[in-house]
């Protein structure tokens, strides 16, 4: 049992992610490493395969609180909600005014800033940190999404620096916002990795199904995609899973895993929170409902038994997979579009001081969408913060113009062929939608008004009219406000 105060830093919650994070923090020049788990096992297990890393361990909470040197600051990496509720309440009777409490799990933002609320009175912080990269980033420097108070950043931050990923030379973290804009950024970062994975699919499935290639040649492909404007860690991943072959039946991997995707829920959160906040994220969207289309077995099944024949596949051409690489390309950058415009979205709404720039910053290296591409979106909006959407970013403009034609024949190949495409058709039709002179939205507002009285304005004079439908037919001049 250690009762001395030598540590710096402490983590509580042994999984995974807890060990990694440890691991890392002890692997830094000047740490001394707390660590805590509710079942002793899982700590003496940690603490004796890793001698190096000079951990301490605790076997009881008061145990871990007394380790730690003031002000005391735990990381609490345990499963989100319930879990963190528990030893998060556990902490704060412990602690003392001007110690932090992080909390590093995928937490639901709005838990971050109640749970901030609760904590302020007694003076202890509570920080809500967006943690990305999965067990290796953890290891060896992840992108790291901090949201709380400046205060507590100043003690947080060089800690958090030490351990995060370096892209060109700089830290991947900032201090994004305060009470849970750490964790809403990890909530947009999380959808966006939602949208770049089914588009990764896609472009699979289209290479498979129209283009004829097996998965060890799609890997070829994806590796040579992954030396241009589309490298980035999803794709490198997908190249070796591609390749990967199953050591029980020799058939590609890919072949041999049920092709039904799970979740853990904070796409399901990108969402609600995006239709909340009115902000169209329809490419962040399919890619989340594709999901569960993929688990509706029942479903899939039957409308297997009724059909009676599937559209003939189209042949590719031989500019196929360039024009698979454009449409992914384009479709990427509609997701990303979507995603910061959530964020600025949430960023008006809770009052944060989201900066964009930073934000595509820390995004590029140690989080699961890093990418070679996130340098140029930071570029964009460091040039121009006030652009309304990464479309009409100079650069971004012209290589969506650029792939514009292939990514049409693209989704027009997939929905010839019957090859399921919903991102890349849902990204086509926002930039469509984005694009068009005209909207049907006028039709949609005329049926408003015949039905419900809804009113509308017209192009050509202010103010807000109705149309007497079910009588004469005159138009009525309401006032100045739709409704
Ligand atoms: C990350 C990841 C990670 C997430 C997993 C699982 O940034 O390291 O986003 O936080 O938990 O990717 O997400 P799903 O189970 O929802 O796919």
């Amino acid at each position: 049992m250690n009762t001395r105060a030598t540590a710096n830093i402490g983590v509580v919650g042994l999984a995974v992610m807890g060990s990694n994070l440890a691991r890392n923090l002890a692997s830094r020049e000047g740490n001394t490493v707390a660590v805590y788990n509710r079942t002793r096992e899982r700590t003496d297990e940690l603490v004796s395969r890793h001698p190096e890393a000079g951990l301490v361990a605790a076997a009881s909470i008061d145990d871990f609180v007394a380790s730690l040197a003031r002000p005391r600051t735990a990381i609490v990496m345990v499963r989100a909600g319930a879990g963190t509720d528990a030893v998060v309440d556990q902490l704060a009777e412990r602690f003392e005014p001007g110690d932090i409490i992080v909390d590093g799990g995928n937490a639901d933002f709005q838990d971050t800033i109640a749970r901030e609320k609760r904590l302020a009175p007694t003076g202890v912080h509570f920080v809500g940190v967006g943690i990305s990269g999965g067990e290796e980033g953890a290891l060896n420097g992840p992108s790291i999404m901090p949201g709380g108070s400046a205060e507590s950043y100043r003690t947080l931050g060089p800690v958090l620096a030490s351990i995060a990923a370096v892209a060109e030379g700089e830290p991947c973290v900032t201090h994004v916002g305060t009470d849970g804009a750490g964790h809403f950024v990890k909530m947009i970062h999380n959808g966006i990795e939602y949208a770049d994975m089914q588009l990764i699919g896609e472009a699979y499935d289209l290479l498979r199904t129209v283009g004829g290639l097996r998965p060890h040649a799609i890997a070829d492909v994806f590796a040579e995609w992954n030396k241009g404007p589309l490298e980035s860690y999803l794709i490198e991943i997908t190249a070796e899973i591609l390749r990967q072959a199953d050591p029980a039946t020799g058939q590609p991997f890919v072949d041999v895993v049920l092709d039904q995707a799970g979740s853990k829920g904070t796409g399901v959160w990108t969402v609600q929170n995006a239709l909340d906040l009115g902000v169209p994220v329809g490419g962040i969207a399919e890619a989340v409902f594709a999901r569960s289309v993929s688990g509706r077995s029942a479903q899939r099944a039957a409308v297997r038994r009724v059909i009676t024949s599937r559209p003939e596949v189209r042949k590719a051409d031989d500019t196929f997979v360039q024009d698979v690489a454009a449409a992914l390309y384009a479709s990427k950058v509609v997701a990303y579009a979507q995603g910061f415009d959530a964020i600025v979205a949430g960023a008006e709404k809770y009052g944060w001081d989201l900066r964009k720039d930073r934000i595509a910053r820390i995004w590029r290296g140690g989080c699961i969408i890093r990418a070679r591409f996130l340098n140029r979106i930071a570029e964009a909006y460091t040039e121009n913060p006030h652009i309304t959407t990464l479309l009409e970013a100079p650069y971004f403009a012209w290589a969506v113009a650029e792939g514009e034609a292939a990514w049409r024949r693209v989704v027009a190949t997939a929905a010839l062929s019957g090859v399921p495409a919903p991102g890349f058709g849902a990204a086509l039709s926002y930039y469509d939608s984005l694009a068009a002179e005209r909207l049907p939205a006028a039709l949609i507002q005329g049926q408003r008004d015949f039905f419900g009285a809804h009113t509308y304005r017209r192009v050509d004079r202010q103010g807000v009219f109705h149309t007497e439908w079910s009588g004469s037919r005159t138009e009525i001049t309401m006032g100045t406000a739709a409704h």
